[in-house]
């Protein structure tokens, strides 16, 4: 199984405001979608909450993680402990983390690769990216808008 990262942050590292995003990037939107569509995705509890309606992202395998809800809403699957996230999601070949920084910040450096979407702002926020610029190097920018880059990131060959 291949653990992906899937992440937007501004060029101050914010990644959230008040329970959402802070910004409006429809083109960043489409791309999270072609990225992830038919692959499970794994969100902490705050992120699902930030979903349109509290409700499951379409045609992918929405998993929450969180250690106080004892039953998963409609259309989630729960995880309790972010460990077993291999265990619970064995067969899938590709699963995509997807936020937001407290889940980040324990399952980054698991992961193979990342895509960052680098938006060209500073934005004010109450959520920021942990560090990972020592366990990753950037493999190639994806694609590049007027507003942001979406980057590659592999993990880092060197041991
Ligand atoms: N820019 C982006 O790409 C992006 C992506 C995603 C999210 N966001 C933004 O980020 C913000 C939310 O991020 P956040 O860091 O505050 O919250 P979060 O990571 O989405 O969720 C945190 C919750 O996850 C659960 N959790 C965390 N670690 C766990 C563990 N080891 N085991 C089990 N459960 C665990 C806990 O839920 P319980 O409290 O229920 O136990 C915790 O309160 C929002 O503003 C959102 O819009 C931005």
């Amino acid at each position: 199984m291949q653990l992906k990262a899937i992440v937007a942050m501004s060029s101050n590292r914010v990644i959230g405001r008040d329970g959402d995003l802070p910004w409006h990037l429809p083109e960043d939107l489409k791309s999270f979608k072609r990225l992830t569509l038919g692959h499970p995705i794994v969100m902490g509890r705050k992120t699902m909450e930030s979903l349109p309606g509290g409700r499951p992202l379409p045609k992918r395998r929405n998993v929450v993680v969180s250690r106080t809800l004892t039953e998963a809403p409609e259309g989630f699957d729960l995880i309790n402990d972010l460990s077993e996230i291999r265990s619970e999601l064995a067969g899938h070949e590709t699963v995509f983390i997807i936020g937001g920084a407290e889940i980040f910040k324990e399952m980054l450096p698991e992961c193979d690769e990342f895509y960052l979407t680098y938006v060209f702002a500073e934005y004010e926020g109450d959520t920021f990216l942990p560090p990972f610029e020592d366990d990753f190097e950037m493999e190639e920018i994806v694609s590049e808008t007027e507003n942001f880059e979406i980057r590659r990131y592999v993990k880092n060959r060197r041991d």
